[in-house]
């Protein structure tokens, strides 16, 4: 599965680590979008768009996009047409956005999620599948109101 991720400076350290953790397991292909750096301050609206871009072009099938809290990265992310970015803070988010909201961008928050956290979620939301049915039908709404 191939994965677009990219951070602001206040998510690179947790992303550096997500992006080591991924490396070692098999059958991920990482995309780095960046940001490269802690240091030097970059707008996260602007990363967010890169992942958003990155899976509206199929060259990925998931996301994961980080700052300081989740919050403005996946706002942006979710302007985009046919984003689902899920702002999560643990084993059971994770899970769930998956199950029934069929989530193709993983938020998390660098200044508020350690990283073993990250890692349990990273590693169920990649594993869990969508249920479909019901929770197909309230995501077909949502995809409604990107016409409005
Ligand atoms: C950057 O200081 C911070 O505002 C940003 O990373 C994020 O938390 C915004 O939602």
């Amino acid at each position: 599965m191939k994965i677009s991720i990219a951070s602001d400076h206040a998510g690179f350290e947790l992303k550096k680590e997500i992006v080591a953790y991924l490396k070692k397991k098999p059958g991920i292909e990482i995309i780095d979008m960046g940001t490269d750096s802690e240091h030097h301050s970059v707008d996260y609206p602007e990363m967010a768009a890169k992942v958003a871009r990155s899976l509206q072009k199929q060259e990925s099938e998931r996301g994961i996009i980080l700052c300081g809290t989740g919050i403005g990265i996946s706002i942006s992310a979710n302007k985009f047409k046919g984003i689902r970015a899920a702002l999560c803070h643990d084993a059971y988010t994770a899970r769930m956005s998956r199950a029934h909201n069929n989530a193709n961008v993983l938020a998390m928050g660098g200044r508020t999620t350690g990283k073993e956290v990250a890692f349990d979620m990273v590693d169920i939301w990649l594993d869990t599948e969508f249920e479909g049915d019901r929770h197909q039908r309230r995501v077909d709404l949502i995809a409604s109101f990107e016409q409005d």
